[in-house]
C-alpha cells in the first residue's frame, strides 16, 4: 500500500475538516497528519527541484547586457530569481515606435542547453499581460490570488527550459506602440518580426521553438507557429512543436452557448437551480437548437463537417434578442446562488481574496489598502527594464485590435484552419482542457477538434477515455502542492493529443502546476506521454509510482444530456444509457483550494466573455 502517497495528499485535504476536530473523529490519521506537517515545516523552503551547479550569465554578452535583471533586486521578491533578461524589442528592424515586451528565463536545466530549445508562453485576452501570467502560473516566482507573498515556484517551466513570456500583441502589457492588428495574420506578423530581434539578440539561431499558450491563444499561438513553418528559416523559426490550454479555436458560442446545457447537467450539484430555471435551461437548449447540435456533432468519430454559421452567432450579446444568450441566462442566475462564482472555476466560493495583479478573476477587485498593483509599481517596472510610462494593466481596457474587432474570430473560422498545418508539420501538438472552466467549456474544444482534418482524416475516430497520469512526487513543502494520480482523461490520434483534467478551471497551469508541467516535458520529448509512469525528470529522489492499473480517464468528453432526472450520454460514449451520474461523469470531489472569483458586472460581463478570455 503507498501509504505516504495516500496521506501526503490527505495531510493537503484536511483542513476542510478543520471544524470538526479530527483528532476526536480519526486519532491515528490526525497523528500522521501532525507529523506530516511538522516534518513539512521544519524542512521550510526547498530550493526549487534540481541543484546541479550551472554557470550563471550564460546568455550574458555586451548586446545583451543592457536587457539583464538583478534577480536579488525585485521588489518584494525576497530571494533571488536567478538569470533573466527583459524589455522591448522593435517588431520590425530598428524602428522603436513600435515594441513587444519580454522577460526571458534562461534554464538552469543542462539538457534545455544541450538540446537548443526555447519556449513561448502567450497569455491570451485578447489583450492581456503574458508576464503577468508569469507570476501567477508557470514563472519561476509565484504571487498568486489569496497569497502572502511570492514564492519560488518549484513547477516553473524555467526548470525544464529556456522560457521568454512576451507581451503581445501590440497594446497588450507593456508591449507600446499604435494597435493596427485586424486578424490572427497581423498578429503573427508583428510576432515574426519581433522574434527575429530576439533571436538575434541572444544568438538562439538554430534553437528550436514550441510555442504555447492558454485561452485566447487558441488563435494566437496557432497562427504564430503557422507563420514560423511558412517562414522555412529553422535558423529563426525552427517550430518544434505547441501546446494550447483551455483555448479559443472556433467563434465564441461553439464554446459557450452551444455546451452549456450539457455542462450544467454534468455539474448539477454546483448548478444546483431550482425546477423552474431548470426547464428553462433545457427549452432554450433545445429551442435554439444547442441540444441538437451537441448531439449531431459531437460524436466520434465525426459526422461530417461543422457548418461556419452556428445555431447562435456572435457577438453573443446579439442572441440575448431572441432569448438565446443561455451563456448569459445561466450566469445571472449563478450569481444569485453564488456571488461571487467564477466563470473560470465553477467551485469558487466568497469571499473574493486579493490578487496583486488587480485582475481577481475578473472583477478587478482592490481591497482598501492594497496598494498599486504589482507590475504597475514605478520600482518594479525599474526592476525589469519595463516603460516607466506605461500603465501595465492584467487585461488592457483598450483593444488590442483595430475596433475591438479580431476578424479571425468575429467572422472566420477560427484557427481550425491552421492548427491541422502545425500538426502534420510537427506531430506535436497538446490541447488541454479543465473540467471546471466554464468561460470555455471543454466541449467547444472537442467540437472543434472534431472540426479539423489532419493526417488525413477528420477530428477524433475515438472518444477520449483513457486515463492522463500524473506521476506522485514528493509534496514536501507548502507552497508547490499540487495533485497526482490518474487526473483526467487522455487522447492521441496522428500527433494530436487532447487532455481533460480534473479538477481544473480555465487556468490549468495554476490549478493543476504538475499537470502543465508534465504537459511541457512531453512537448519537449523527455517524457513520452501523459500515461508514462517515469517520475518527473526535476525530482531529485525519484518517488516510486505504484504498480497497478489506472483504469479509464476520469473526465468525460462528451455531451450529456438530461431527460427528467435521468442524465443519458450520446452514443458511443463510456457511460451506460440508464446511468444517473456516477461512473465516468465528474462529480464534485476534490476542489482546487484556490480563492478566486468572478463576480462581474452586468457591463464587465461582456469584457469576461469577449474582451477578458484570458
Ligand atoms: C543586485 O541587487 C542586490 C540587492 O539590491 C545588490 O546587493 C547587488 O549588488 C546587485 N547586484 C548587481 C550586480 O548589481
Ligand atoms: C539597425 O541599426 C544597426 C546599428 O545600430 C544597423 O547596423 C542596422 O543596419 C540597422 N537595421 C535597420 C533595418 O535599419
Ligand atoms: C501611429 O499611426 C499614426 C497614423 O498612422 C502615425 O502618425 C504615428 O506616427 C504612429 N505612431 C507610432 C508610435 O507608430
Ligand atoms: C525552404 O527552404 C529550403 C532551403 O532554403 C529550400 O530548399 C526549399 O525549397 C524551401 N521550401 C519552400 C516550400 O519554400
Ligand atoms: C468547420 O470547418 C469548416 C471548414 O472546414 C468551416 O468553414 C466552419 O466555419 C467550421 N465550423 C465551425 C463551427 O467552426
Ligand atoms: C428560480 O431561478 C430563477 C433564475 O435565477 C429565478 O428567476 C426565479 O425567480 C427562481 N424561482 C424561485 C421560486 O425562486
Ligand atoms: C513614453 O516614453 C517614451 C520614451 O521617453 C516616449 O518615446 C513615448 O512617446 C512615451 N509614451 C507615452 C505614451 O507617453
Ligand atoms: C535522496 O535520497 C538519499 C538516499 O536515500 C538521501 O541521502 C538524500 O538526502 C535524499 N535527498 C533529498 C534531497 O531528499
Ligand atoms: C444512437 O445510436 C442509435 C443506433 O445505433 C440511434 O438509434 C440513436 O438515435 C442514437 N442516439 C443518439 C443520441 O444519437
Ligand atoms: C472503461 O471504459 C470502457 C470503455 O468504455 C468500459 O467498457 C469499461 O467498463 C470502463 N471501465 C470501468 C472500470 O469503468
Amino acid at each position: 500500500m503507498h501509504w505516504s502517497h495516500a496521506y501526503s495528499v490527505l495531510a493537503t485535504a484536511m483542513p476542510a475538516l478543520a471544524a470538526l476536530n479530527l483528532k476526536y473523529l480519526h486519532p491515528e490519521l490526525a497523528a500522521r497528519q501532525q507529523l506530516h506537517y511538522e516534518q513539512v515545516a521544519t524542512k521550510g523552503q526547498q530550493p526549487p527541484v534540481e541543484k546541479r551547479q550551472t554557470p550563471r550569465n550564460l546568455f550574458l554578452t555586451d548586446q545583451t547586457r543592457k536587457f539583464a535583471i538583478n534577480g536579488s533586486a525585485l521588489p518584494e521578491i525576497n530571494f533571488d530569481v536567478g538569470e533573466s533578461y527583459a524589455g522591448l524589442l522593435p517588431i520590425e528592424g530598428n524602428d522603436t515606435s513600435n515594441e513587444l515586451f519580454f522577460w526571458f528565463f534562461p534554464s538552469t536545466n543542462p539538457a534545455a542547453q544541450e538540446a537548443k530549445e526555447i519556449t513561448i508562453w502567450l497569455t491570451g485576452g485578447p489583450g492581456c499581460s503574458s508576464v503577468g501570467e508569469l507570476l501567477q502560473e508557470n514563472g519561476p516566482v509565484l504571487w498568486q490570488p489569496g497569497v502572502f507573498a511570492p514564492i519560488p515556484n518549484k513547477w516553473s517551466w524555467h526548470h525544464l527550459t529556456n522560457m521568454v513570456w512576451i507581451d503581445q500583441p501590440i497594446g497588450s502589457g507593456f508591449s507600446h506602440g499604435n494597435v493596427t492588428a485586424r486578424n490572427q495574420q497581423d498578429v503573427a506578423k508583428q510576432f515574426m518580426g519581433f522574434w527575429k530581434n530576439f533571436v538575434d539578440t541572444f544568438a538562439l539561431q538554430g534553437y528550436k521553438v514550441y510555442v504555447t499558450g492558454s485561452s485566447y491563444s487558441g488563435m494566437y499561438t496557432p497562427y504564430i507557429s503557422s507563420a514560423m513553418l511558412d517562414a522555412n528559416n529553422t535558423q529563426y523559426f525552427d517550430l518544434s512543436g505547441m501546446m494550447i490550454f483551455d483555448g479559443l479555436f472556433s467563434k465564441n458560442s461553439l464554446a459557450t452557448d452551444i455546451p452549456v446545457a450539457s455542462f450544467v447537467s454534468q455539474w448539477k450539484d454546483i448548478f444546483a437551480f431550482n425546477n423552474s430555471f431548470s426547464q428553462q435551461i433545457e427549452e432554450t437548449s433545445q429551442r435554439c437548437g444547442y441540444a441538437d447540435y451537441l448531439k449531431k456533432y459531437l460524436v466520434f468519430p465525426p459526422l461530417g463537417i461543422q457548418p461556419a454559421d452556428l445555431p447562435s452567432q456572435q457577438p453573443a450579446t446579439d442572441n440575448a434578442v431572441d432569448g438565446c444568450s443561455l451563456f448569459i441566462d445561466v450566469y445571472l442566475a449563478m450569481m444569485e446562488l453564488n456571488p461571487c462564482f467564477s466563470v473560470y472555476e465553477i467551485a469558487d466560493r466568497c469571499p473574493l481574496v486579493r490578487d496583486p495583479l488587480g485582475f481577481s478573476a475578473g472583477t478587478l477587485y482592490v481591497p482598501d489598502g492594497a496598494g498599486t498593483i504589482y507590475f504597475d509599481r514605478a520600482d518594479v517596472k525599474r526592476a525589469i527594464n519595463a516603460p516607466a510610462n506605461k500603465t501595465w494593466e492584467f487585461c488592457s481596457t483598450q483593444p488590442v485590435f483595430v475596433d475591438g474587432l479580431d476578424t479571425s474570430v468575429n467572422s472566420g473560422p477560427g484557427s481550425q484552419p491552421v492548427i491541422p498545418r502545425v500538426i502534420d508539420a510537427t506531430k506535436n501538438v497538446l490541447i488541454g482542457h479543465g473540467s471546471q472552466d466554464f468561460v470555455l467549456i471543454a466541449d467547444g474544444t472537442l467540437l472543434a477538434i472534431q472540426n479539423m482534418t489532419w493526417g488525413g482524416q477528420l477530428g477524433f475516430q475515438q472518444r477520449p477515455i483513457a486515463p492522463l497520469y500524473i506521476p506522485y512526487h514528493a509534496n514536501e513543502d507548502f507552497t508547490s502542492l499540487t495533485g497526482a494520480g490518474v487526473i483526467g482523461t487522455v487522447h492521441s490520434e496522428r500527433g494530436l493529443t487532447y487532455f481533460g483534467v480534473a479538477p481544473a478551471g480555465h487556468f490549468l497551469t495554476m490549478d493543476q502546476p504538475a499537470v502543465a508541467f508534465r504537459g511541457l516535458e512531453i512537448l519537449l520529448g523527455r517524457v513520452e506521454n501523459f500515461q508514462s509512469t517515469k517520475a518527473f525528470t526535476t525530482e531529485r529522489n525519484a518517488t516510486v509510482q505504484p504498480n497497478v492499473a489506472m483504469g479509464n480517464g476520469t473526465v468525460f468528453a462528451g455531451f450529456v444530456e438530461t431527460a427528467g432526472s435521468f442524465i443519458v450520454a450520446g452514443n458511443n460514449s463510456v457511460l451506460s444509457s440508464t446511468s444517473t451520474g456516477t461512473g465516468a461523469i465528474p462529480t464534485s470531489g476534490a476542489m482546487g483550494g484556490r480563492k478566486q472569483s468572478g463576480i462581474l458586472a452586468g457591463g464587465l460581463l461582456v469584457m469576461g466573455l469577449v474582451a477578458f478570455l484570458y
